[in-house]
């Protein structure tokens, strides 16, 4: 699955508003001085940029499948270019620390839990941020809001490069792996806020997610369509707010 430049860094500043500091100082505090760690699915650096100040001495691996998204990358990472679903262990190799965000939503119940299972081998502690779960808050509220979100639900569950997706529950299904495999696990929701000074952000969702629902379910394309004009308005009239819930994961292994 393809993600461009532009949508990342129009994410970028609700991303860092949103992650739960509480949780990356966790992360940090966790790790030696200057510890090897690799970013997982990890677009142009956003993980990179939010953690360098807790941990400035890091050295940072960084993989993606597009190689035009990691040179953007902040100068200094190392970047290479690897389809996780297959070379997950390359992946891995010589880290201390794994890290990865906005990436376990696209995965599947087999790959999360060969994910666990590599980092208990090797008992790599994760910081996993900004996973979709799920939520969507509007307001104010729309008529087929219920119906366009069970369509886009649906849509995050097809497969996205890892198998059928777990979507918006592929959080808490690494998060229980990770238990089983002896991890001390800690959880906090790093939602979106979103509101009228963000209108392009609020436009990219209307269009986001009217776009999947349309996909999954034609039948009902006038009902979307008519929804995504509603929104629109009400984001020309600074009148949306919305919340998108997400969660953030620390996982340290068993001492
Ligand atoms: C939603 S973006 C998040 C990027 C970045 N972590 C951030 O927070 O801005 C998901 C990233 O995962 C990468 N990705 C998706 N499937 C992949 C795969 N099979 N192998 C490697 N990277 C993949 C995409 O190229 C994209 O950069």
């Amino acid at each position: 699955m393809s993600f461009s430049s532009d949508w990342l860094a129009l994410r970028a500043p609700a991303d860092a508003a949103a992650r739960d500091w509480t949780l990356a100082r966790h992360f940090a505090a966790a790790l030696s001085a200057a510890p090897r760690i690799t970013d997982l699915g990890a677009g142009t650096g956003a993980t990179v940029r939010a953690l360098k100040p807790l941990l400035p001495q890091a050295k940072w691996t960084l993989i993606d499948g597009d190689a035009g998204l990691l040179a953007l990358a902040p100068a200094g990472c190392t970047g290479h270019q690897l389809d996780l679903a297959s070379d997950l262990d390359a992946a891995l190799a010589g880290a201390d620390a794994i890290t990865c965000s906005a990436l376990l939503d696209l995965c599947s119940a087999d790959w999360l839990d060969w994910f666990a299972a590599a980092l208990a081998a090797r008992r790599l502690p994760v910081y996993a941020a900004l996973s979709f779960d799920g939520r969507h808050g509007w307001a104010p509220a729309h008529p087929d809001d219920a119906v366009v979100d069970r369509a886009f639900l649906a849509h995050q569950q097809r497969d996205k490069g890892f198998g059928p997706s777990l979507g918006a529950g592929a959080w808490r299904h690494f998060a229980d792996a990770l238990k089983r495999h002896g991890f001390r696990v800690a959880t906090s929701a790093s939602d979106w806020v979103l509101g009228p000074d963000q209108p392009r952000l609020l436009e990219a969702m209307v269009s986001g997610i009217a776009d999947a629902a349309a996909e999954q379910a034609p039948d009902q394309t006038d009902a979307v369509e008519a929804w995504a004009d509603a929104r629109r308005v009400a984001i020309a009239g600074q009148a949306l707010h919305l919340v998108v819930g997400h969660q953030d994961i620390v996982a340290l292994p068993p001492a």
